[in-house]
């Protein structure tokens, strides 16, 4: 298992290097795709400060539909091209939204968020869904936080077997 635990005040770039070798010691070992979207989940929503929420969208016949999370409950299944989720989803590209009252169309699960990123998991060319980060915090997620995710989702699909 893990510990999260530092001796000094990390950088965001230095939390972000640690969470990205917690989640390869995490996943390493198991190849089951619904444990490990699991616990990436749980660690990266105990990991990163200013999280409301944090989790997985899978695609299942041709929309996002909820996946493992940390978090309020949240909206269950998302159109492609429908919120940052579905935009993210659709154009295939991570998505930074410093102001989600500013992204037309921004699906507001838990009314305590104030910025979102969400990042596209794709498997050899397949868009297997999203991952979804939210904070209370305006302008929480910057592109050094979308890089280091998008690394979070590349352990996690080739430490998994395919299916959610
Ligand atoms: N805000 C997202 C919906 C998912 S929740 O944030 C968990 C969106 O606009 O797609």
């Amino acid at each position: 298992m893990y510990a999260l635990q530092s001796a000094h005040a990390e950088t965001p770039a230095e939390r972000l290097a640690g969470l990205r070798e917690q989640a390869r010691a995490l996943l390493e070992g198991e190849r089951d795709s619904l444990a490990n979207s699991a616990n990436l989940a749980a660690l990266i929503f105990h990991a990163l400060p200013g999280l409301n929420w944090a989790g997985f969208y899978w695609m299942k016949g041709g929309e996002l539909v909820l996946g493992p999370f940390q978090g309020k409950p949240a909206c269950v299944r998302i159109a492609l091209g429908k919120g940052v989720c579905g935009t993210a989803a659709r154009d295939r590209v991570t998505i930074i939204v410093r102001d989600v009252e500013k992204f037309p169309g921004h699906i507001a699960c838990d009314a305590a968020s104030r910025s979102e990123v969400v990042v596209p998991v794709v498997r050899g060319g397949e868009l297997l869904g999203v991952l979804d980060l939210d904070s209370p915090v305006v302008a929480r997620f910057d592109a050094e936080d979308a890089a280091g995710l998008e690394t979070l989702a590349r352990i996690y699909v080739d430490a998994s077997d395919a299916g959610a």
